[in-house]
């Protein structure tokens, strides 16, 4: 009895505690689970359709509109808001509308958490400075994959003790830009711990144009490989005299992202803060 007590007593103060920090965010179901209203952009796609499963069977959130351009139940973020509660995003559509998405959630009181890739560095600063302006919440995640992100957090400690590095990302046909977005977070990361990579050891002549891939932060070339039959896909070459050392990661399929955006939408939910890349909250 006076266990079951405390433990009431201590979800109670939880909540209010959650409520008091963010009181928008929140209802209580009367077991007095948080609820948080959640919206899914880009519904209808190969992303959309495993969200949509993976926060329809979360005890505490609440799917409240399914939006896509495409056999949506809306087809605009406008109109889902008018229609129904939202207080958290996640958008999974596609690189030419990711921005304007982003900036009408911040705008109008929605916490967006951003997997779609392709937002130009410009853009991702101007988001950070609208989430600070309006000390709201927004995560943007290149990849919500957690073995993806353990993935980078080593590539970074390894740039430390290796000169040469490359990356290798390999995904699906349909995918729409290159390199991806986890690529090119990678090489942000490993340029964090060294600022300059040696591309060649010798003065190199291309002789058919992009074999040597495109040149990223730190020097630090990518090559981006696009046949059908793979989800995503990503090795992290780094080398020297005498040794090779390789970081893999393969998705097998698209729940393996779920975990690291059912994580993004609880912690953005409860933080005015904004976030890119996942591994800031793991
Ligand atoms: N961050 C990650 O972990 C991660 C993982 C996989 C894919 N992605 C990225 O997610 C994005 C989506 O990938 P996908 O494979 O699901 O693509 P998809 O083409 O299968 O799905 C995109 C969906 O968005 C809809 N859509 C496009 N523009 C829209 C808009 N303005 N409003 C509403 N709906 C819109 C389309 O109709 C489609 O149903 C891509 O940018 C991809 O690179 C990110």
């Amino acid at each position: 009895m006076y266990i079951f007590e405390s433990c009431t007593l201590a979800r109670l103060s939880f909540c209010l505690l959650v409520y008091y920090i963010s009181p928008s965010i929140i209802y209580l179901t009367k077991e007095g689970i948080v609820m948080i209203n959640v919206a899914i952009c880009g519904s209808s796609g190969k992303m959309g359709k495993e969200v949509v499963k993976a926060v329809s069977n979360a005890d505490n959130l609440n799917l409240t509109a399914k939006i896509d351009i495409n056999g949506g139940e809306f087809s605009s973020i406008k109109d889902a808001k008018s229609a129904m509660p939202i207080n958290v995003l996640v958008d999974f559509t596609q690189p030419k509308s990711i921005y304007e998405n982003a900036l009408y959630c911040l705008n109008n009181g929605i916490k967006p958490v951003i997997g779609t890739t392709g937002l130009k560095d410009e853009e991702i600063r101007e988001l950070e400075k609208i989430t600070k302006e309006k000390n709201t919440g927004c995560l943007i995640a290149p990849n919500f994959s957690t073995g993806a992100v353990l993935m980078m957090m080593f590539a970074k400690k390894a740039a430390e003790y290796f000169d040469n590095a490359e990356i290798i990302e390999l995904h699906h046909n349909q995918k729409k830009d290159a390199p991806s977005g986890t690529a090119i977070k990678t090489a942000l990361m490993m340029s964090e711990a060294k600022k300059c990579f040696t591309t060649g050891n010798c003065p190199e002549t291309e002789t058919i144009e992009g074999a040597r891939g495109g040149d990223s932060y730190a020097n630090i070339h990518i090559h981006s490989v696009r046949i059908p039959g793979y989800i995503a896909s990503q090795e992290v070459i780094f080398g020297e005299e005498g040794q090779i050392f390789k970081l893999r990661h393969d998705s097998m399929n698209r729940e393996c992202y779920m975990k690291g955006v059912l994580l993004a939408i609880n912690y953005i939910s409860a933080h005015n803060e904004f976030i890119y890349g996942l591994e800031k909250i793991m």
